[in-house]
């Protein structure tokens, strides 16, 4: 199978998938600890990712939704046991995260797991407006074959406010968007 290099110069619009992966040691710059008032456990996110988490999570509130950070971050290392214990469907291999590149968030809110977080208001205006902060609903369901996961309610990829904006529009997964518009 393919195994390219995620092109970190392109920042918040380097794809990172099944086939473009991170070096093994890469750890991004700005990791910035998430507080226990935004996610749960212990997390770290890029800084100006955190800013437009916190953004979103304002205006999600103005409308009495509860947006809160499960997972951010993930080293190789966890990610190597994350795919060791879920499988290629579910978890990426080790360098092929987005979470190895601290570019996704996933999201939750009280009192809910992952497979119901789809049923909830939060999911609902994330997958609405979650483009005005920056970010896109990554794994969307009836696009298995071309991302190559399961749909993945909660994972939300930052791109920035243009960038996301555009691929919202263009109704295309950013595996995509990415092939069609960026690469070169
Ligand atoms: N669950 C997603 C695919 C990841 O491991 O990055
Ligand atoms: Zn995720």
């Amino acid at each position: 199978t393919l195994d390219l290099k995620a092109d970190t110069s392109l920042g918040y619009s380097m794809l990172v998938n099944k086939y473009y992966s991170l070096d093994k040691n890469y750890v991004p710059d700005n990791l910035y600890k998430v507080s226990q008032w935004y996610g749960y456990g212990s997390n770290q996110l890029i800084e100006e990712i955190y800013d437009a988490f916190i953004e979103m999570c304002e205006a999600a509130e103005e409308e009495d939704l509860k947006l809160i950070i499960n997972q951010a971050y993930r080293s190789y290392e966890e990610q190597k046991d994350d795919f060791e214990t879920l499988g290629e469907m579910v978890a990426a291999r080790p360098g092929h995260s987005e979470h190895n590149a601290s570019l996704a968030v996933d999201i939750t809110t009280d009192d809910v797991e992952d497979e119901n977080f789809e049923k909830t208001d939060e999911y609902k205006w994330l997958v609405k407006n979650s483009y005005k902060y920056g970010f896109i609903l990554r794994y969307p369901k009836g696009k298995e074959n071309i991302t190559g996961y399961t749909y993945e309610p909660w994972h939300f990829r930052y791109l920035g406010k243009n960038l996301a904006k555009e691929v919202f529009k263009s109704g295309l997964t950013f595996d995509e968007y990415y092939a069609y518009y960026i690469e070169k």
